[in-house]
């Protein structure tokens, strides 16, 4: 193996991927290295195996960052339907699932195929299961001691993702080298991630766990109406981890757990129409059975609709619609999708996803304080920031 190339990429994620396929096609030589011993496993595992890769209806609103304008230009310099196009070059099946959220028919394997091929196309070497122990800068040039010996290139790309699941190969290796070149770190925290609770509200979420409810979920000014799920250890499902990204501790959270209904009504109509019905029975018309034995329990619900009171069923209604709580916190990076925060985009280029201060030092996907949405926008994010800084090495 050789010690000087063009490029020289640390992740072999789906940024570093992305990055070093597209460098590649520019014929720029690339040595892409990774620590860990499989090729991108977040890709692997994501999306319950079927990689939700991308969302046709990707576009900034979509992402979380101190600079919400920062984004633009590489999302729309390489964009959800480019990504479509190679997947449809190399005949890989995908649907839509929902909100415009593809995935592939059959396995994420598919995505990882298809990126190395790309790669390998190009003067791409790559590297896995090895350990970068040291980066100089030098005479503008980029040195790095590694366990498989010593590299210099022009270009050094960062591509070492978040802090999401450890378990799998995640580092803080992107946030100590941005320190090392003097960047500023926005804090990090976990994002996409299930909330926890605990007292009464954590014995409440574990008897009801295994319930779905389409809820609506809100903190502050922001909202999703998406599946809201009752786990032993809190609340999870979409609407809950796309929330998590906008919750701050020791805030309460609003659930509307019957999104689309209006429980006053339907109380009030049961209650002129079939007097004679439980009042239980009529809550279990609009919510899962345990859930509506739960709000009776809570609001001390006792008979016939015909027995309630106008303030009892708005009672009930307020429970439904706008049931707020605080969470104890979130279960962290273990289980989170993504790391909010990362390396300050200030300290980048937008178009080119270089760092100011240093010439041919980059900075791409995750790490960066760039965070999407749930539904395939944090892998746009990774295929574009990848596909601008491969345009530019
Ligand atoms: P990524 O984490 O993909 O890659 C970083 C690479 O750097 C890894 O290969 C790692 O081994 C390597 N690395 C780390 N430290 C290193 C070091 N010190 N030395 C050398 N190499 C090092 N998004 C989406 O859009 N759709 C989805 O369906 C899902 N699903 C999903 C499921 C689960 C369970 C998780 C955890 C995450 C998702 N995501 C997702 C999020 C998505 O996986 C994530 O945003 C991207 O993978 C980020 O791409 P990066 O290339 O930046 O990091």
């Amino acid at each position: 193996m050789k010690s000087s190339y063009d490029v020289i990429i640390i992740g072999a994620g789906a940024a570093g991927l992305m990055c070093a396929l597209t460098a590649g096609a520019r014929k720029r030589s690339v040595l892409l290295l990774d620590h860990s011993k499989k090729t991108a496993e977040k890709i692997r595992i994501s999306g319950g195996g079927r990689c939700n890769f991308t969302n046709i209806h990707c576009g900034p609103k979509n992402f979380l960052s101190q600079n919400p304008h920062f984004c633009k230009s590489a999302l729309s310099q390489y964009t959800q339907f480019d990504f479509i196009e190679m997947v449809e070059k190399h005949g890989i099946k995908y649907h839509e699932k929902k909100l415009g959220q593809l995935f592939c028919d059959d396995s994420a394997q598919q995505i990882i195929d298809m990126l190395l091929s790309e790669c390998s196309d190009g003067p791409v070497d790559y590297k896995n299961e090895t350990t970068v122990e040291k980066i100089e800068e030098f005479e503008g040039r980029y040195k790095i001691e590694s366990s498989c010996g010593h590299f210099e290139a022009k270009s050094l790309v960062i591509a070492t993702g978040g802090l999401s699941i450890p378990k799998i190969g995640a580092s803080k290796f992107g946030y100590d080298v941005a320190r090392q070149f003097n960047l500023n770190i926005i804090q990090t925290r976990a994002g996409l991630v299930p909330l926890t609770f605990s007292g009464e509200l954590l014995d409440r979420c574990k008897g009801l766990s295994g319930i779905s409810v389409d809820a609506n979920v809100s903190f502050d000014k922001t909202s999703f109406a998406e599946g809201l799920l009752f786990t032993h250890r809190g609340l999870s499902g979409p609407s809950i981890l796309q929330i998590s990204s906008y919750w701050h501790e020791g805030k309460e959270i609003c659930i509307d757990l019957a999104r689309g209904l209006d429980a006053l009504g339907i109380l009030k109509n049961k209650r002129t129409s079939h007097p004679k019905s439980s009042a239980l029975g009529v809550i279990a018309e609009i919510l899962p059975k345990r859930l509506a034995e739960d709000i009776a329990l809570r609001v001390n619900l006792k008979g016939n609709i015909a027995d309630q009171s106008d303030k009892m069923l708005g009672l009930i209604a307020g429970a439904i619609h706008d049931w707020r709580i605080l969470p104890a916190g979130t279960e962290g990076y273990r289980t989170a999708e993504v790391t909010l925060g990362g390396v300050d985009v200030d300290y980048l280029s937008s178009k080119t996803m270089e760092c100011k201060s240093h010439k041919g030092l980059y900075f791409i996907g995750e790490v960066v304080d760039v965070t999407g949405h749930l539904g395939g926008f944090n892998f746009q994010w990774a295929w574009s920031s990848g596909a601008v800084a491969g345009r530019n090495v």
